[in-house]
């Protein structure tokens, strides 16, 4: 019996290997990480298929005969296969435990010297993610970082609890409203990925999703310089240069292209409606109803109580006029 269920037990284990069920792996993190997944799920996958394996045989092996109506034998239990039966789970779990704390150890270490990684600050809002960069003073809707660099993500949240992951990234932390959380990443390919909020937070949750991008040492470069002549041509950027130039980075710091396309923003998130289309010249009174009470009329296809409805309080009033007078110049004019 013991040999059936075995060696079911490492054919079920080795389905599970080399079939590929986990994403890319796209950070340091990833891969002590999946290494502890795969000796737990192994693990389990051979003591399930044991016990099933023991279960089917037995039943078909020793079922009663139905005109028989006696009781069992009576047996008292088997001290050896108790005591292996205990011994053996106890060193798997230790294991477990033991080598998924080294993993997580390793995984939150940053470098001693802080010029070798960077700092993210993630705050996370319903239904949004934006993503400010301390020493390049700047706030974006998608989170840009440089490939093989350890990155340092401060959390925390504006409303409710919302938790912060990339599959490839595997590192997962909760974004919480009136504390600071950490988490730590080492991403080591370049490409484009999806921050995915993965705490139920409200009815905006299943799209509330952010863009990744992790660049080559050049790009990155390019992306920073790109942030600095931006602020330095307009005027600063931070709300004191002419209405096109603040309501740019408002539109960047209120996180609206995580959900909207805007061709003058460079946006193209799908999750909110098109606004080159749906506030193609449309006056500032209806561009401004729309942002400080979404609810109000909801364009076609899409769903009411999903964009954050407090912009009124989140934004200034310079800020909302700044944004407003951008939309109204930009909507549909990069098309
Ligand atoms: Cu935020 Cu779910």
């Amino acid at each position: 019996m013991i040999v059936i269920g075995l060696l079911a037990g490492i054919v079920t284990g080795g389905v599970a290997y080399f079939i590929p069920w986990l994403p890319d792996q796209a950070s340091t993190q990833a891969e002590d990480i999946d290494q502890v997944y795969w000796f737990v799920a192994i693990i389990c996958a051979i003591i399930f298929a044991l016990v099933a394996g023991v279960a089917i045989y037995a039943g078909w092996k020793f079922r009663a005969p139905s005109d028989d109506m006696d009781d069992g034998s009576p047996i008292h239990g088997h001290t050896g296969l108790e005591i292996w039966w205990t011994a053996i789970p106890v060193v798997l779990v230790v294991a477990m435990s033991v080598w998924s704390a080294v993993a997580l150890a390793r995984a939150e270490r940053l470098p001693d010297n802080p010029d070798e990684y960077t700092q993210v600050e993630v705050t996370a809002a319903q239904f949004a993610w934006s993503f400010t960069y301390p020493e390049l003073d700047r706030t974006e809707g998608e989170l840009v970082l440089r490939v093989n660099q350890p990155v340092e993500l401060l959390l925390t949240s504006n409303d409710v609890i919302h938790a912060f992951w990339v599959p490839e990234f595997r590192m997962k932390q909760d974004a919480v409203p009136g504390i600071q959380t950490q988490t730590v990443i080492t991403p080591t390919k370049e490409g484009s990925y999806d921050v995915i909020c993965t705490e139920l937070c409200g009815l905006g949750h299943a799209v509330m999703r952010a863009g990744v991008r992790v660049l080559s040492d050049e790009d990155y470069e390019a992306w920073v310089a790109e942030g600095r002549e931006g602020g330095e041509g307009d005027g600063g950027g931070e709300g004191e240069g002419d209405g096109e130039a603040a309501g740019d980075a408002v539109f960047a710091e209120a996180g609206c292209g995580s959900c909207h396309a805007l061709a003058d923003a460079g946006t193209t998130a799908e999750l909110g409606p098109d606004l080159d289309s749906v506030l193609e010249g449309r006056d500032e009174e209806f561009i401004l109803t729309s942002i400080v009470d979404p609810n109000a009329e909801i364009a076609e296809g899409y769903q009411p109580n999903v964009m954050p409805d407090d912009y009124e309080d989140s934004l200034s009033e310079a800020e909302l006029d700044a944004l407003v007078a951008y939309l109204v110049e930009t909507a549909g004019a990069g098309r």
